[in-house]
């Protein structure tokens, strides 16, 4: 039977049909596995179930040639070296779309809680400062009717995109290609920046994207307008963010995540009352992690049969009948 290491709980209805397949072993020291203790868990192992916190690249890959294939419980990739996977002949899964209408409901609840600034009104009641109704008190915008400029045009920006509908919001977008997405106009990004009352960042997180947000794109922003990310921190100069807040550049932002994660609590992201951060839950309901969990599994035990892995991240090592045709690797190779 081929051995496999869980790098954290995973239900045990939902974990059955790997361990059908394969001996199991699942993390229970709490907390993330230490990258130092990797290399012993993984050893002799030819399948790993990973977390966005693990770092995989080809120092660690080096480490463990029993690695045939990587199903990770995240959309996001960014923490895996995927070049260096296929180089060592390793298939890489992911759980694509399980979580995208979950994460674009985060992203529209992080929206409304800025832009009608609710943890402000909700500190001034916990605080006891609750004054009696007034006609022009504490006021915001609105988000309906509101431009939204979303930045990364894929399956969480187009969910975003749906839900704008609802809200009668003009959509802009941008993404390196063209989408056909209704009542959204596709712009370049200073445009969208210019001219969005909401912007959300849902691009990956890549070397072309890193700080892609930063001092001269929130300088282009309205001084009204609110930035909200729940792509990948690094997406966002935090610098450049603490900045355009403290000068008072822009009207706000939502954070489900950061740079760094997690952000220590002398933050001075958290100095601002006008600057929501959550602790990176963008896709954290009990169905969206279910189905995240059971397509992971079904990632490794697919591999384990030989067969395509439903969510197999092109790049990647091929593996089964899923073979990459472009790949210069045969099928299964090392
Ligand atoms: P996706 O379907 O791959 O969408 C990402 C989109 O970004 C792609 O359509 C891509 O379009 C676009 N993009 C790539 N590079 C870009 C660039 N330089 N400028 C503008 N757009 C660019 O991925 P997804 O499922 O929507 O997820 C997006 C990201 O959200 C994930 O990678 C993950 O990091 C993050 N995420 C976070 C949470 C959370 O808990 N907060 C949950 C789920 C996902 P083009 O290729 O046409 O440019
Ligand atoms: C969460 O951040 C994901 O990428 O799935």
């Amino acid at each position: 039977m081929p051995r496999v290491f869980v790098s954290d709980f995973i239900p045990g209805d939902i974990l059955e049909p790997l361990s059908a397949a394969a001996s199991v072993e699942v993390w229970d020291g709490g907390g993330h596995v230490p990258a130092a203790t990797l290399v012993e868990m993984l050893a002799g192992c030819s399948g790993w179930l990973s977390m966005l916190s693990d770092t995989i690249d080809a120092k660690l890959l080096d480490q463990v040639p029993d690695l045939d294939v990587i199903s990770q419980m995240s959309v996001g990739v960014d923490n895996i070296d995927v070049a260096a996977c296929r180089e060592h002949g390793v298939a890489v899964g992911h759980t694509p779309d399980v979580l995208t209408e979950t994460t674009a409901d985060t992203a529209f609840a992080l929206m409304a809680a800025a832009v009608r600034r609710l943890p402000e009104g909700e500190a001034i009641v916990r605080a006891g400062a609750w004054e009696p109704w007034d006609p022009w008190h504490f006021l915001s915008g609105d988000l309906h009717g509101s431009t939204l400029g979303i930045v990364g045009m894929g399956r969480i920006g187009q969910a975003i995109a749906r839900r704008a509908r609802g809200f009668a919001m003009p959509v802009l977008y941008t993404s390196r290609t063209s989408r056909q997405v209704p009542d959204a106009m596709r712009v370049g990004l200073d445009e969208l920046l210019r001219r969005s009352d909401v912007v959300v960042v849902a691009a990956p997180l890549n070397a072309e994207t890193r700080g892609m947000i930063g001092r001269s794109q929130l300088a282009s922003m309205k001084e009204t307008a609110f930035l909200v990310n729940i792509a990948r921190g690094q997406l966002v100069d935090t610098a450049a963010l603490v900045e355009a807040l403290r000068e008072g550049r822009i009207g706000g932002a939502a954070l489900d995540v950061t740079d760094p994660e997690p952000l220590p609590p002398d933050h001075p992201l958290l100095d601002f009352s006008n600057c929501l951060v959550v602790p990176h839950i963008g896709s954290a309901t009990v169905p969206a992690r279910r189905s995240m969990a059971r397509l992971a599994v079904a990632n490794l035990v697919a591999f384990f049969r030989g067969e395509p892995m439903p969510a197999w991240l092109p790049g990647s090592a091929p593996h089964g009948t899923g073979a990459d045709p472009a790949s210069d690797l045969p099928t299964g190779s090392r």
